[in-house]
């Protein structure tokens, strides 16, 4: 069964409280999701393999650490998840990046795809899609569908702030996919909007309303 980790750093709360603001504008918004994103990567890599390896400093050599195990790669879901993007490649440079691209009927609320690029070697890779909001739950699982359909077998989803509902429906439907958020709001509202959440994170990331 799917675990689920809300993370509880200071700083990822402090920035949160402003991304949530109404009054904060495209710039500030891009700019703390980005930050989000950058601090939640570092927390999300907390379990990643290590190997032992020795390097030459100036005065000798000495015993160290590398990163082992499987190669990274991020999917955003479009169009929000790009805004998470850059934040992660600063911690994380050597991931490479594919891309889902779904959108919410607004009648409906299922999701849409319209488009999916991903690294070649796929299989070999360890995968966090990422996504501000995990509303109904539909886009999430719609684009963990669409990675193992194409051979994805490690896949964790990071997303800023969930609805209870949604992270149900991902843990039904992708029971080996862990959940890492920084906030568990309290529901969602009959348009499917999460109650209290931050809005339409695709319009406020990029101005569009
Ligand atoms: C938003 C958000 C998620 C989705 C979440 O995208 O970025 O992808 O809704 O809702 P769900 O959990 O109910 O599926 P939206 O469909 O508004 O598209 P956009 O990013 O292009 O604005
Ligand atoms: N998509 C958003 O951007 N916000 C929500 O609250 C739900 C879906």
């Amino acid at each position: 069964m799917s675990k689920v980790f809300v993370f509880d750093h200071p700083l990822i709360q402090h920035k949160l409280t402003y991304i949530r603001d109404k009054s904060t504008g495209t710039k500030e918004f891009r700019e703390l999701v980005d930050e989000v994103a950058a601090l939640m990567a570092f927390e999300i890599t907390r379990d990643l393999p290590l190997q032992d390896v020795t390097v030459e400093t100036p005065v000798g050599p000495a015993k160290s650490k590398k990163i082992a195990g499987k190669k990274l790669g991020l999917v955003p879901i479009l169009r929000a998840g790009l805004g998470m993007v850059d934040g992660i490649l600063r911690m994380i440079p050597a991931a490479r990046v594919g891309h889902v691209g779904l959108y919410r009927d607004p009648e409906t609320l299922k999701p849409v795809e319209y488009y999916v690029k991903l690294p070649a070697d796929v299989e070999e890779r360890e995968f966090i899609v990422i996504d501000p909001m995990l509303a109904t739950g539909g886009s999430a699982v719609e684009a963990i569908n669409s990675l193992k359909k194409r051979g994805a077998t490690t896949i964790k989803l990071m997303c800023l702030i969930a609805a209870p509902e949604g992270v149900e429906i991902v843990k039904e439907a992708h029971p080996d996919v862990d959940i890492y958020l920084a906030a568990m709001d309290e529901k969602l509202n009959e348009k499917g909007y999460i109650v209290p959440g931050l809005g339409d994170a695709g319009d406020r990331l990029f101005g569009t309303k």
